[in-house]
């Protein structure tokens, strides 16, 4: 069975598909296990990296037919061992017509309609993880309906933690209201401006406010993080044929949260166990 995962801040710009690419690269690569990217964003970010990433001109299958099909297991594409996207492009902005043509009078189903239809790739992964675009909205409510965790990114530079925030409250509404059955996994600070510091008072906020929650690995700015969006991401070797050290650095970052990320998942698992 897989666990789903999906990033989230009801702002733009702060690193979420970033954190997704990454984490399912490093999930694949170094951990091996078996990942799925689902992109859930018409912008298609996401798909356009992992594309680059796979030598891929074009991502043909994408998650609209899907939808439409409702069956999204016919819209996977491979782009590493280990590693698979469904990929999106600008004919997803028409979701929320999909959702209302497919169930016009009934929210629960509209909104837990990526829930059904992830179900049938549950036993071919280990790990999935959904992208989304920043707003709260069908994207967004359909992720959180499907995912077991979230992974919040608190943008460091913004001197305001709300677009987390909103996004915590957001989920204990979902929680509340339609019995969703997602846990914070991690909250990930994230530093995108080239040159900027990490603003310490933030992190401390958040600390106070979500305790062990927020992770001790911080993602800095890297140049490198931002060249992969145009190169796709991979590791480069030196003449000598050794590893690009800019490349070591980037990854062991993402590296270092994931493991962060599963220390917080045995504690999790151990407490549902527990309860069992
Ligand atoms: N740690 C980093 N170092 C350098 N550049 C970064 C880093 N993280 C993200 N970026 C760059 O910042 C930009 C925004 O990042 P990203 O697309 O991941 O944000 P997002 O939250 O997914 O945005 P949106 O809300 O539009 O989906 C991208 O150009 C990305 O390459
Ligand atoms: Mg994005």
């Amino acid at each position: 069975m897989a666990t789903t995962y999906v990033v989230g801040n009801f702002k733009g710009g702060v690193g979420k598909t970033k954190l997704v690419t990454m984490l399912a690269y490093e999930n694949a690569a170094v951990k091996g296990k078996r990942t799925l990217v689902v992109d859930l964003d018409p912008q298609g970010n996401a798909t356009s990296i992992l594309a680059k990433t796979g030598d891929i001109p074009v991502i043909e299958r994408n998650i609209t037919n899907g939808f439409i099909d409702g069956d999204l297991t016919k819209q996977i594409t491979n782009i590493l061992p280990n590693l698979d996207i469904i990929g999106s492009n600008t004919a997803f902005r028409s979701l929320p017509k999909i959702l209302m043509k497919k169930f016009p009078d009934d929210d629960l189903s509209a909104m837990t309609y990526l829930r059904k239809l992830l179900e049938p790739l549950q036993a071919s992964y280990d790990s999935i993880y959904l992208d989304v675009p920043p707003t709260i909205s069908d994207y967004s409510d359909n992720a959180m309906m499907a995912a077991d965790y979230c992974i919040i990114v608190l943008q460091t530079q913004s001197l305001s933690l709300d677009g987390a925030k909103t996004y915590i409250a957001y989920m204990q509404y979902l929680a509340d209201t339609f019995d969703s059955k997602l846990d914070i996994l991690g909250i990930v600070a994230c530093m995108l401006r080239p040159g900027g510091r990490v603003d310490e008072s933030i992190i401390e906020e958040a600390r106070q406010t979500y305790g062990n929650n927020v992770l001790s690995t911080v993602i800095r700015y890297q140049e490198r993080l931002k060249a992969y969006d145009v190169e796709g991401i991979h590791v480069g070797e030196t003449k000598s044929g050794l590893k690009d050290s800019w490349d070591i650095k980037a990854h062991g970052v993402f590296v270092d949260v994931l493991d962060e990320l599963n220390a917080h998942e045995d504690v999790f698992r151990k407490m549902k166990e527990a309860r069992q």
